[in-house]
């Protein structure tokens, strides 16, 4: 049996998740899976049911699941919260408690879609990247960190920092997901900035002698900014720290058509994933059923794949994706003339139709 949690959060949270929640159960009935699957809070709904964004009942039921499939946090309700109430902080928290140091980000075109993005469908065509971030460490956790008093006003500060393990056992995920693809893995950095970068770049260097068949490249960060959106499928897969990946993985979200379609899987040494779409909570669209799902059903095609072994079944999702794409279904942020315009449960029931086809 496996044991799934799920964390719809807030905002287009629940909605994506309750359609990507029929695809796992329809896809669990074809697939034989024997699942279990629990609901839990996190997020600003968490604060306002539990009064913490990653209350105790949601950290014990994470450290028991299998796999955990999220939805999103975040909306503008909450900002005015204490710093470590607000929603942002139970993502943190849950990445960090569960030690979730390895996030994969793949960015993939479906052709149907390439003139959904606003760069030339000439140069995202074919594009198939995969970002590896870092996800527990660098200057999202760093310490010291805060804000004070200094000199009769206000200071802040965080701290840029990845230990030598930390950068090989990520830079490690990186080669070994180049070895699965197209051999090619390109570290990002500041190194001509930064020593925490330095220090990166000549431990990636060091790791990359286990893979010799890696053609290992590096590329500062602001330059691999402009080279993604130059020339993106010069890259294979890429290997960079927590904000850098942050950053990067937007843009690359956006050569695809729409951040509503890219999937998300962040993992452990131990194989326990938490899978989540790239996007945000989208407050100024929650509740209006127009949210595109996708890129959370293709969250639960990776759960499928990394933390139950069924590529099977996550083929299965990844085709179901792209025969609605076919049948011209589309959600607003992917509309374009020609097509039909569908709502998020419109769009969960077509992909649920379409995995027995
Ligand atoms: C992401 C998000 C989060 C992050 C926020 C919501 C904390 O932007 O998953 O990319 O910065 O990691
Ligand atoms: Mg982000």
């Amino acid at each position: 049996m496996s044991r799934i949690l799920v964390l719809p959060g807030d905002g287009i949270g629940p909605e994506i998740v309750a359609e990507a929640l029929k695809v796992l159960e329809r896809v669990g009935e074809i697939g034989g899976l024997d699942l279990e699957i629990d609901q839990g809070l996190i997020g600003g709904a968490a604060h306002d049911a539990a009064g913490h964004p990653y209350p105790e009942a949601t950290r014990g039921a994470a450290r028991r699941a299998d796999a955990i499939l999220l939805g999103a946090v975040g909306g503008p309700q909450y900002e005015s919260l204490e710093r470590d109430l607000r929603p942002e902080r139970g993502l943190l928290g849950i990445r960090s408690d569960l030690g979730l140091f390895a996030n994969l980000r793949p960015a993939i075109l479906y052709p149907q879609l390439a003139s959904a993005s606003t760069l030339k469908p000439e140069v995202v065509s074919g594009l198939d990247i995969l970002i590896v971030r870092e996800l527990t460490g660098g200057i999202y956790f760093g310490q010291p960190r805060g804000i004070e008093e200094r000199g009769g006003e206000r200071y802040g500060f965080n701290t840029a920092a990845y230990s030598e393990s930390e950068i090989e056992r990520i830079a490690r995920v990186g080669f070994e997901a180049a070895m699965k693809r197209g051999k090619r893995l390109c570290s990002v950095d500041k190194a001509n900035v930064l020593e925490v970068s330095e220090l990166w770049r000549e431990v990636v260097e060091r790791v990359g002698k286990e893979f010799p068949e890696v053609e290992l490249s590096h590329m500062y960060v602001d330059n691999a900014a402009m080279q993604l959106v130059r020339d993106p499928k010069q890259f294979d897969v890429m290997v960079t720290g927590n904000m850098f990946g942050d950053i990067l993985s937007d843009a690359a979200a956006m050569l695809t058509g729409s951040i509503g379609m890219l999937p998300s899987a962040s993992l452990n040494s131990e194989g326990v994933g938490l899978y989540e779409p790239i996007h945000g909570s989208a407050p100024d669209i929650a509740g209006q059923g127009k949210a595109n799902p996708m890129a959370t059903v293709l969250s639960v095609a990776m759960l499928l794949r990394h933390s139950l072994n069924r590529n099977d079944l996550a083929e299965r999702i990844e085709q179901a994706v792209g025969r609605v794409l076919d049948q011209g279904l589309r959600t607003p942020d992917i509309f374009g003339e020609g097509m039909t315009l569908v709502g998020t449960q419109g769009m969960g029931d077509a992909l649920v139709a379409a995995l027995d086809d």
